[in-house]
């Protein structure tokens, strides 16, 4: 399988959206990775409903929704009619994940599970065949443009370790300091979706980083 590229509509410029969003649809990725933080579950609030659907409205490719949001629970079907293909909850958020990735599924998306740095791997066992992506979180969530934190190489190939053990393949996606310097290595311990925000939009060229993170 080839790997998907989802830029980080975070580090869009906001008064100019119209424009990113037409930037990602002419360019090579394949998903709009869109972050919703509550400022509750991070130290960072980002947007809403309003700001998705106007999104969705414009998006020609499918878009990937991560909530950085205490109690995703009471907003799934929200999440799902503003136009989540994908929807994707922290394991740290969930009380019961089992029954919140069935209720994903049940909304008709694909169910995703989000770890933050400190969580392993391992933690996700019990439910791994309910899950369709899994984002290790390269940074602690809250904001772009931070530092990798290197210990995600390992927490991959553990993961990839495990699909291949259950012969469940979720989808492994990266978020947080995916750069042109880290992405292949990613791509080599099982990585298959990189997220990328501070990378593209900060570029001379955001089509062409776009196209650089395709290549390999
Ligand atoms: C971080 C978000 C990321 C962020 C990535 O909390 O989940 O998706 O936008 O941005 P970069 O690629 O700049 O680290
Ligand atoms: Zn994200």
């Amino acid at each position: 399988m080839t790997h998907k590229v989802a830029p980080s509509v975070l580090s869009a410029d906001f008064g100019n959206l119209d424009r990113d969003i037409e930037m990602i649809n002419n360019s090579e990725a394949d998903w709009f990775h869109v972050d919703i933080m509550d400022g509750v579950f991070v130290p960072n609030i980002s947007f809403g409903f309003p700001v998705i659907k106007a999104i969705k409205k414009k998006a020609q490719k499918p878009l990937d929704v991560h909530l950085m949001i205490v109690e995703p629970d009471r907003y799934i079907n929200q999440f799902v009619d503003a136009g989540a293909e994908v929807l994707t909850v922290h394991y740290e958020a969930c009380t019961h994940l089992h029954r919140t990735l069935g209720a994903i599924k049940d909304a008709g998306a694909m169910a995703g599970v989000a770890i933050n740095p400190h969580t392993p791997a391992h933690l996700l066992n019990d439910v791994f065949e309910m899950i369709d992506l899994i984002t290790v979180m390269s940074v602690n969530p809250g904001f772009g443009g931070q530092s990798f934190i290197e210990n995600t190489y390992e927490k991959l190939v553990q993961l990839k370790n495990i699909s291949e053990r259950k012969n469940h393949r979720p989808y492994l996606e990266v978020d947080g300091g995916v750069s042109l310097e880290n992405y292949k290595k990613l791509l080599e311990c099982g990585a298959n979706v990189l997220v990328a925000g501070n990378t593209v939009f900060s570029s001379e060229s955001p089509e062409s980083t776009i196209l650089a993170l395709k290549q390999y």
